[in-house]
């Protein structure tokens, strides 16, 4: 059973300043929900009730959105406005939350390694909160991992076909044909330039780990952007035969671009105009 979902949460978001300059990027509105709920959201329907965060400096606002908001509830109760935190109620009772500092930004292997405390020794889902992923009509994209983690019992991580002029933003991979929609990995490289890319299919913001993961981190040299990298570590374990990629059923939007963030926005309001005509 896997029941622990980290979200590394410590980045700057550079990508978007100025609006982060005192905000986590994670705070972000799509609408009226900021992306770290709809992460949240997504590993509760997976079963991961046990919330991780990997946070750092500035990012306070994250513990207090996960938190009773005394005054706020106090002044809005019995009023309409209740309704719209009903959500974020249930969400706070139905997880559990846990937080950690990254003290020092040396990449997302290290702030994964950095979670070790709190996961122990089991494997655990990792949610890139600033990669939306949205699914209709299916279990969202944490939950069809977890459930391939059941049958595979190894890491696995969610991958989409990108234009090749893009995989240098990207952990790429490499392997052997399992299925449609499943790749045992051979060959994973962090941010390839797109002439030395081995494919175009690309990493994305989910992963379930094993927690072998965690020894393998602590003997992974800094790579890329001298970074010390999970795609690194993974690479470890593909060698092995022990990582799965997965072409995920939903729709995923980087909402850590400017780009990105309004496709999901205009995607999620048409949504909600569908539900309420
Ligand atoms: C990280 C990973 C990368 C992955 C990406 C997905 O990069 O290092 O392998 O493809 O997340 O969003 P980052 O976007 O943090 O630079």
């Amino acid at each position: 059973m896997i029941t622990k979902c980290l979200f590394p949460v410590a980045g700057y978001g550079t990508r978007f300043l100025p609006a982060t300059k005192a905000m986590p990027k994670e705070m972000l509105p799509i609408l009226n929900k900021p992306l770290v709920q709809y992460g949240v959201e997504e590993a509760a329907e997976a079963g991961l009730s046990n919330i991780c965060f990997v946070t750092g400096r500035g990012k306070r606002a994250i513990e207090d959105h996960f938190d009773i908001s005394f005054e706020l509830e106090q002044q809005i109760s019995g009023t309409g406005k209740e309704k719209q935190l009903e959500g974020i109620r249930n969400l706070i009772e139905s997880c559990s939350f846990s937080y950690t500092r990254q003290i020092e930004m040396l990449g997302l292997g290290h702030a994964i390694l950095t979670g070790r405390k709190i996961i122990g020794d089991e494997a655990f889902g990792v949610i890139l909160a600033d990669d939306l992923c949205l699914v209709e009509d299916e279990p969202g994209v944490m939950a069809q991992m977890v459930k391939l983690y059941q049958q595979f019992r190894c890491s696995i991580v969610a991958i989409e076909e990108v234009p090749k002029d893009q995989v240098h933003r990207y952990g790429v991979i490499d392997g052997e044909v399992l299925s449609g929609d499943l790749i045992r990995v051979t060959d994973m490289v962090e941010k390839p330039d797109p002439a030395d890319a081995p494919s175009n299919l690309a990493i994305i913001g989910r992963y379930v780990l094993s927690p072998d993961i965690f020894d393998i981190i602590e003997n992974t040299e800094p790579g890329r952007n001298g970074e010390v990298q999970i795609t690194d570590a993974l690479m470890q374990q593909a060698r092995d035969g022990c990582v799965i990629a997965y072409k995920f059923k939903g729709q995923r939007m980087d909402c850590g671009s400017v780009e990105g963030f309004v496709d999901a926005t205009n995607y999620c309001f048409e949504r909600l105009a569908k539900e309420q005509s």
